[in-house]
Parts: C-alpha cells; sequence; structure tokens
C-alpha cells in the first residue's frame, strides 16, 4: 500500500559487489471484528440464528510504536475508514500520519456500515446523495448556504459530480441505519467491546455523526478512555441547526443517557436548559444548561479536543457543544483553526488539499496530553 511511511533497507550483495535488493518495511497490519452477538431472528415462518451488531476493525502497527496508546478511528455518517485510508486524489491519508508518528492505528467500521453487516431488523437505511455531498461538503462556496461557506477553497477538485476526485469520493457513500437511537446503542456496545478488548486505553478519533458515540464511550469506559479527538462533533447540544431547527437530544449531546451529577431524573426531564443569544450573525445561539449546571460525571474525566473548520456548518454552532461541554466540567481545548490560520477548510478537512497541516494541529494537542 503506497502512503505508508517506509523503511528501505539497502544490502550490499556479497557475491557481485553491488546494490542488490531494496525491502520496504511496512506497518504490520491485521484485522477483527469485534462486539458482535447472537441472535434468534424471525423472518416469515422461519427463525434462523444470525450474528448482529460486529464491527470490522483494521490494526495497523508501525514498525516501531513509540506512543503509549493507540488512537481508534470512528468515521461520520455515510462513511467508512476508507475516510482516513487515501485522499479521494490519491495522497497520503491521517493513517499513514500518525503511523508516521509511531501511533498503533485502529481502522473500523460501524455497526452495520462497510465491511459490518446490515441486517434487515435493524430497519430503514439512508444514503446521502450526490448533491447533499457536494453542497454541504465539497463544494459549499458555490451553494452559500451558512455564513461561512464561501470561505471553502481546500477541497482538491471541483466538488462536483462528473469531477473525477469528487466522483472517487462520492462511490466511497455508504449506508447508515435511519434510527438514530438505535446506531447510538449499538455503536456504544460495539465500541466499548472493542475497547475492552484493546484493553490497554486508547485514544478515541470522532468525526461528525460519531461524536456522541465518543462522550457515549468517555462515559462507559473514562478510564480506558485517554482522550476524545471529536472532528466537527454532531451537535449543537439539544437542537440541530443546520438546515433547520430540529429534534432534541434529551441528554444534551447524546440521545441516550449518559451520566451527569446531579442526576437528570427520568428521562432526562431535571436537565434544565436556558438559550444563550448566537456572539454574531454568522453564529448560531447556543442552548446550555440553566445555572446551576450539572456535571458529566465520568466525561468530565476524559481531555477532548474539539476541531472545527473555517468554511464549514459546524463554523456555526461547534462552539456551542464547546461551551456546553466546559459548563459541565469537561477539559476542552478547541481548535478554531481560522483563528489558528488554518484557512478554507470544510467538513473533510482531514482529506483536504492541507490535510497534514490540520494533523500537526492534532498531534501537538496529543503531545501536551
Ligand atoms: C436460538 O434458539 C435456539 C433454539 O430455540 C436456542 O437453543 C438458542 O439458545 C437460541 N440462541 C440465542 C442466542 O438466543
Ligand atoms: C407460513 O405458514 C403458513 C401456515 O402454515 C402458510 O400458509 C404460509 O404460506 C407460510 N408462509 C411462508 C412465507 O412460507
Ligand atoms: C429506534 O430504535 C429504538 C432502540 O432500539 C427503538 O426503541 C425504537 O422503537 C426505534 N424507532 C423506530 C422508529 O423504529
Ligand atoms: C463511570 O465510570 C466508572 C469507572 O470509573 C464505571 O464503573 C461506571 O460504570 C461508569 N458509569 C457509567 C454510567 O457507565
Ligand atoms: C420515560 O420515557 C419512556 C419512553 O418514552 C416513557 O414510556 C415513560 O413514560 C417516561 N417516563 C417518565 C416518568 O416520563
Ligand atoms: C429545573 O426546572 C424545574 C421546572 O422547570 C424546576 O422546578 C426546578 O427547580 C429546576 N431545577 C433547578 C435546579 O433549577
Amino acid at each position: 500500500m503506497r502512503p505508508f511511511e517506509r523503511v528501505i533497507l539497502l544490502l550490499l550483495g556479497s557475491l557481485c559487489g553491488r546494490w542488490v535488493l531494496a525491502t520496504e518495511i511496512e506497518p504490520r497490519r491485521e484485522y477483527f471484528y469485534v462486539g458482535g452477538t447472537y441472535k434468534n431472528i424471525t423472518t416469515g415462518n422461519t427463525t434462523d440464528l444470525y450474528m448482529l451488531n460486529q464491527i470490522y476493525v483494521e490494526k495497523f502497527t508501525p514498525p516501531h510504536p513509540s506512543q503509549p496508546y493507540p488512537i481508534v478511528f470512528i468515521a461520520g455518517g455515510g462513511q467508512t475508514s476508507t475516510n482516513f485510508l487515501e485522499t479521494p486524489d490519491g495522497r497520503p491519508g491521517w493513517l499513514s500520519y500518525f503511523i508516521s508518528r509511531g501511533y498503533t492505528v485502529y481502522l473500523t467500521d460501524q455497526p452495520s456500515r462497510g465491511r459490518s453487516a446490515w441486517h434487515p431488523s435493524q430497519g430503514p437505511i439512508y444514503v446521502f446523495s450526490a448533491t447533499a455531498i457536494s453542497s454541504q461538503f465539497t463544494a459549499t462556496s458555490s451553494h452559500d448556504q451558512w455564513p461561512q461557506a464561501h470561505l471553502h477553497t481546500q477541497w482538491p477538485g471541483s466538488g462536483v459530480p462528473g469531477d473525477p476526485i469528487f466522483d472517487a469520493f462520492y462511490a466511497t457513500q455508504v449506508q447508515s441505519i435511519f434510527n438514530r437511537t438505535l446506531t447510538e446503542k449499538l455503536n456504544t456496545d460495539s465500541y466499548t467491546a472493542l475497547l475492552d478488548r484493546i484493553g490497554t486505553g486508547t485514544i478515541i478519533l470522532t468525526h461528525s455523526q460519531s461524536g456522541p458515540y465518543g462522550w457515549r464511550l468517555g462515559d462507559v469506559r473514562p478510564d480506558l478512555v485517554k482522550g476524545i479527538i471529536a472532528l466537527e462533533p454532531t451537535g449543537p447540544p439539544f437542537e440541530n441547526v443546520f438546515p433547520t431547527r430540529s429534534f432534541w437530544r434529551v441528554w444534551g449531546i447524546t440521545d441516550l443517557e449518559i451520566d451527569y451529577e446531579p442526576s437528570t431524573g427520568v428521562n432526562g426531564t431535571a436537565l434544565n436548559t436556558t438559550r444563550i443569544p448566537a456572539i454574531d450573525s454568522d453564529h448560531s445561539e447556543c442552548i446550555l444548561q440553566a445555572d446551576p449546571p450539572k456535571k458529566l460525571k465520568n466525561l468530565s474525566r476524559v481531555p477532548v479536543l474539539v476541531v472545527t473548520a473555517e468554511a464549514s456548518q459546524h463554523a456555526v454552532f461547534d462552539y456551542c457543544t464547546v461551551d456546553y461541554l466546559r459548563q459541565a466540567g469537561v477539559q476542552v481545548e478547541f481548535a478554531d483553526l481560522a483563528k489558528e490560520g488554518i484557512k478554507g477548510n470544510g467538513h473533510f478537512m482531514f482529506m483536504e488539499k492541507n490535510n497534514m497541516e490540520v494533523a500537526d494541529r492534532v498531534y501537538r494537542w496529543l503531545k501536551q496530553q
């Protein structure tokens, strides 16, 4: 596989006195499935045994691992772990970057996604249309759907169907389960099984739709989650603002229960909220907790980095997620890329033209932990 960090050993041939052999040593690559459970499922008149919720995991071990904890990557909605292998225009992806920094990396596919099997009993699935991917992620400056959209310059290529780079990216889109609460439960269960199997403690990297699963894992296994890198996590708290205000996330950052202190009561009814006006017209208002805020009991033990790109729709509201986490006692560093001089990125910053510059920013945070 081309993009991996390579060590070239040149051995001098003893017999004819010339260079005869070039051996490449690449990271060790293994795969396994974890988290599957057997279930009897009835279809029509027949009941039979199936395995559900196992996730596909690829483990890459560098020749000389030098970091205390591996990184588990969880791609976002419609995506698989190809997001991090290479970029759609064939450059090395974040996998190569973090291997070159000495990290063991686990690339994964969410339950019922990519190489993790879906079963019809898990209900309807959806796939992003090419129009949605283009207008929201790869050619946002032509659509102007949010105030920062016109600042998008880092996507390689024109970002529209027919452009070979867009086509290569769109071809990687797969199905996602429609039911949000079911998906959150399946992801939490499967990735908890992965954390337990690794056993040594891990860094979790989430993107977008997988963001809430990172919060859940930090809640369920605070001793095994050594840090969370949340690239534009699903948000803002409680109520989505794009494209319109919609649905209510009962526990603020998650649909299912996450532990607060004092308790949020039955169905989260004791979680009191208040609306905070937007900081300016380029941003949305935020829903935070009313005083006195409850603390995220376990999650507050896990250091968090939130990364937000200049031209993404998340530039409108990710600051609310950061404020919410901090209010609830979580130690969060906010990499608001534009403010740090990293300009022009969209939601898929890890595959854009300057993807290694953004990776460097994440690495700087990891080194401080
Ligand atoms: C499935 O059904 C069989 C036959 O009733 C039973 O023996 C088995 O324990 C069941 N397995 C599970 C995982 O429920
Ligand atoms: C299920 O069983 C019923 C009753 O035996 C039968 O009428 C029906 O055709 C069966 N359905 C299928 C899909 O086999
Ligand atoms: C979604 O999944 C949850 C959890 O499994 C379930 O309780 C709920 O009924 C499902 N919703 C729909 C619309 O199927
Ligand atoms: C919180 O963390 C502890 C371990 O430190 C664990 O025993 C407990 O189950 C966690 N809470 C939840 C809600 O998972
Ligand atoms: C909690 O939510 C469940 C599911 O929506 C509902 O059945 C139950 O009545 C609720 N309980 C309270 C006390 O609100
Ligand atoms: C939360 O709100 C409820 C009802 O709106 C109110 O009765 C309760 O006192 C509030 N709790 C706190 C701690 O502010």
